[in-house]
């Protein structure tokens, strides 16, 4: 008897796979990340790595999930038992993004708020470090929580808990239903009313202009990778756990183009709205696009402020409205990754979808405080940049070799998808992932290493952000190395009964 939790409706995981690739990464990270990276110039290599590897990995977690019917780490278990470390390593990595990526949610819901009367003032900078987030001098510093990121931090944690305590069905496919559509609308609105301000088409102008120098910089190629891989949430164990709650007969390959094509398509769209918002910003004081432009959380958290006091009308609705898409992409994508340690939680120990949602989620919401210290920017920015390079994108370069080198499966996936999918994979599909994906990831993960441990940043310490050692070490490297200790640590534990006992056929 198969009593695996699923979805309801093709639509409905549908929704739940873009619900999970939509999010903070295609609002605050795409724009900048585009601009500094060639800006119209960036689309090469971002379209080569969504059509060589973003898609064609996508169709192939989907096929590991549907096929096995398994949390990662299951279904890398009964894939080849030797490999099952590598889905608790994705899964490891999800958990550690878990922890700082409600605390970005949690400043945006403060922030929907503060855009009524704008409290943020004319300093935009001077109110986010230091009246909201009341950053401290240096990382070592942690001086204390700061209660205006608790609260609302609180308040994500029980949406995200809640909704996974109701399960796949009643729990994560109704709340995409209703998150994604409210997202694609008001987002919608909010573009269109950036179009029409004046100077867009300056700030259009300044996103698609081509900087054909840059195409040949790895660092550009390496940029476009991380997008991809980070918003199409490859290599979070994400998309496996997702597919296992697909039906038998379910499509795989249309689904994933339809999940890729979205993904970007929303990207494309807030690339244009941030731009054309920039391009006002810059028209009202009189300078060019490239002095308003900044990245990250400077850009979500300081320049849109400062749009937002300069609107014509509505401040404060046109305010709410955005940072209320970040929230709802936010926590559609928060639901999903911390899907990943429930799931596998509850399948290694066997204990009930609750259990396991208040253990692993009561977990990473406790761990998430250190980020709502007032040092918590820094260990946010370590973090993430660690977690992000020698996680996500080593497991997606790690994950390629195994299935198609040292297992040889691509053509018995190839032959699963294929039987139940609109679409037929063809040798492109192995081409893309057995030599071309490959080959690009693993050189660029050999620069990345030897630039990190080489300290080849053009920084005074030589380390990323000109952190100091002892910070890269137990902020970077050790929390990076961690998802990959604790995976590997999981292994010597047996499965629960209950799960090795679960009626399993491989099929295909
Ligand atoms: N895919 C999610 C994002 O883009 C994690 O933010």
């Amino acid at each position: 008897m198969e009593n695996r939790a699923q979805w309801g409706t093709r639509a409905g995981f549908i929704l739940a796979a873009v619900g999970s690739a939509v999010g903070l990464g295609n609002i605050w990270r795409f724009p900048a990340t585009a601009y500094e990276n060639g800006g119209g110039a960036f689309f090469i290599p971002y379209l080569f790595a969504l059509l060589t590897a973003g898609i064609p990995l996508l169709v192939l977690e989907f096929t590991l999930g549907h096929k096995y019917r398994g949390s990662a780490p299951l279904s890398f278990f009964r894939l080849n038992k030797k490999f099952e470390w590598l889905g608790w390593w994705a899964v490891f990595v999800s958990f550690v993004i878990s922890t700082y990526y409600a605390v970005i949610i949690a400043w945006a819901m403060r922030y929907s708020i503060f855009s009524f009367g704008q409290s943020w003032g004319d300093d935009t900078q001077g109110f986010l470090f230091g009246e909201y987030l009341q950053l401290s001098d240096a990382p070592s510093q942690l001086g204390g929580i700061v209660p205006g990121v608790l609260i609302p931090l609180i308040l994500v944690w029980a949406i995200t808990l809640g909704v996974l305590f109701k399960g796949v069905k009643k729990g994560i496919e109704v709340a995409n239903k209703i998150f994604i559509p409210a997202l694609v609308v008001i987002f919608l609105i909010i573009v269109v009313r950036a179009l029409t301000l004046p100077g867009a088409v300056d700030g259009l102008d300044a996103f698609f202009k081509p900087n054909f120098d840059l195409i040949m910089e790895p660092s550009v190629w390496v940029a476009a990778y991380g997008q991809i891989f980070f918003s199409l949430s490859i290599a979070f164990a994400i998309m496996i756990t997702y597919s296992s709650y697909l039906p038998k007969k379910s499509d795989i390959t249309n689904n994933a183009f339809i999940t890729g094509f979205s993904n970007s398509a929303f990207e494309l769209l807030a690339g244009i709205g941030v731009f054309a918002a920039l391009g006002f910003m810059a028209h009202q004081a009189g300078t060019s696009v490239q002095e308003v432009v900044s990245g990250g959380v400077g850009l979500a958290f300081v320049v849109f402020p400062q749009i937002i006091n300069e609107f014509p009308a509505l401040n404060g609705m046109f305010g709410f409205m955005f940072f209320l898409c970040l929230v709802l992409a936010g926590l559609s994508s928060l639901i999903s990754i911390t899907e990943t340690y429930v799931a596998g939680f509850q399948e290694k120990f066997g204990i009930s979808r609750n259990l396991s949602v208040a253990i692993g989620g009561g977990a990473a919401a406790i761990i998430s405080i250190l980020f709502a210290t007032k040092a918590g920017l820094y260990l946010l920015d370590a973090a993430d940049y660690f977690i992000n390079q020698f996680g996500v994108a080593f497991i997606g370069l790690v994950e390629v070799v195994v299935i198609a080198w040292v297992l040889r499966k691509l053509g018995a996936f190839q032959g699963h998808a294929n039987a139940i999918s609109d679409i037929r994979l063809g040798t492109w599909w192995k081409v893309c992932l057995g030599v071309i994906t490959p080959i690009v990831l693993g050189y660029m993960m050999f620069g990345l290493f030897k630039k990190n441990i080489l300290k080849e940043f053009d920084t005074e310490t030589g380390n990323y952000e000109n952190y100091s050692d002892a910070f890269i070490l137990y902020g970077g490297w050790a929390v990076a190395a961690f998802a990959l200790v604790f995976g590997i640590l999981l292994m010597f534990k047996k499965w629960h009964s209950k799960t090795e006992a679960e009626e399993y056929k491989e099929v295909g």
